[in-house]
């Protein structure tokens, strides 16, 4: 059994809880990590509930630029979209998180890593797949999964032992947020024909009325201005946050596969991810050769499959990392969004290295392209369904 462990804390009453039930019921010593992944609410006093609730070291992390320059600028290079909407929000802020567990637990002679995920969830399959991959030695300890509370027990259980949890009113809705995103789940939305309510959304409510443009650069895949002015990739992405969340854009609502093999309606908002994604997957098209982006295309559900199922460090990742890296060389260039009330939308792209050729597109004079030539190669590439139809096929029916 673990000794000492370092928990992945929110600060919400599930962990603070779950600091002390350990030391009780695990007989572990607690550190607790609080990582900002630029989640909507604060950190503040989360070091005084850890303490309070008996953790004996308290660490607190920036780690949104981290999070945007090696986890979300790989899945905007590969269009990473789960069952081809979700932007994985939740899925890419926790192998983060663990990377930094790990590191910790290294610094505190800690042998175990605790997440505050019940056993019915993704979450609980990236921390310790993650941590599995880091660092093989440590145990996996999940409270919550274990203790079989209600959430009246744990707040029962948090008065009892003095514990801190701030307001505990009735919580309606199960929510995760970050940079990337905010995924908001249960009450009346897991009946999946209910419509979401207007109050669950938060990042795309709709102020803005007049439309507008807006274009963005990317570099090697990597997104690095907006309208011409350059940011780090973070702040790009808040900034674009608000933008098109303005417009009331960026909603998902769809029912998924989780990895446990449950169906469940989730709803998302992701402005920022959704445009810049879609930007991206834009200018690829201008810029990727046919056959590359083909194969690009069908191996990003994969990829976005690997990441969703807690698989980030691995070594099919690792080996499409390089596939992406490389394609994303020529990816260099600009596109045009226009944003509009409820809308976003693509109407403009241009690259240093784009493949269009005008000479080669053109219906007009400056036509360049051979028509004699596709004669010929017509007849050949029908030619073997043209044999199957006069031997066997519709045509000899
Ligand atoms: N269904 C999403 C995922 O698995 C979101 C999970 C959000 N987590 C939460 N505790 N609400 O990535």
């Amino acid at each position: 059994m673990a000794n000492r462990v370092v928990l992945a804390y929110s600060g919400g009453l599930d962990t603070s809880v779950a600091v002390r039930w350990m030391i009780e019921n695990m007989g572990v010593e607690v550190v607790c990590l609080s990582a900002d992944v630029g989640q909507e609410g604060t950190l503040e006093g989360n070091r005084e509930k850890a303490l309070g609730a008996g953790a004996i070291a308290y660490e607190e992390l920036d780690l949104r630029e981290e999070f945007a320059s090696d986890y979300l600028a790989p899945v905007i290079k590969a269009n990473a979209l789960y069952e081809g909407q979700y932007p994985l929000v939740s899925a890419l802020s926790r192998p983060l998180i663990v990377k930094h567990q790990v590191a910790l637990a290294r610094k505190y002679s800690a042998d175990g890593i605790a997440h505050g995920c019940t056993g019915k969830g993704n979450d609980q399959v990236r921390f310790e797949v993650s941590s599995m991959a880091l660092a093989p030695d440590l145990e996996l300890l999940a409270p919550v999964r274990n203790w079989g509370f209600t959430r009246e027990d744990s707040i029962r259980y948090a008065a009892e032992h003095d514990i801190a949890v701030g307001a505990t009113k009735e919580k309606l809705y199960s929510i995760d947020d970050n940079l990337w995103g905010r995924a908001i789940e249960c009450g009346e939305m897991e009946d999946p024909w209910a419509a979401p309510p207007e109050g669950v959304w938060k990042m795309t409510v709709p102020t803005e009325t007049e439309g507008r443009d807006l274009v963005l650069s990317f570099e090697r895949g990597v997104p690095v201005a907006i309208d011409g002015t350059p940011m780090p990739l973070h702040e790009l992405i808040t900034s674009l946050n608000h933008t098109v969340g303005a417009y009331g854009w960026g909603r998902l609502d769809m029912v998924e596969n989780r990895r446990v093999g449950i169906k469940s309606r989730e709803t998302y908002e992701a402005p920022g991810a959704l445009a810049l994604m879609m930007a991206h997957a834009d200018l690829e098209s201008i810029t990727l050769e046919r056959d590359l982006q083909r194969e690009k295309l069908r191996m990003e559900h994969r990829y976005a499959e690997l990441i969703y199922d807690g698989l980030w460090f691995s070594p099919l990742k690792e080996a499409f990392d390089a596939f992406v890296d490389t394609s994303q060389e020529p990816v260099t260039g600009e596109v045009r969004l226009r944003l509009e009330p409820g809308r976003c939308y693509v109407t403009g792209r241009r690259a240093p290295r784009s493949l269009y050729d005008y000479g080669l597109a053109t219906y007009d004079a400056a036509d360049r392209f051979r028509h004699a030539d596709s004669e010929g190669f017509v007849r050949l590439w029908g030619l073997g369904v043209q044999t199957w139809s006069a031997i066997q096929g519709p045509g000899s029916r």
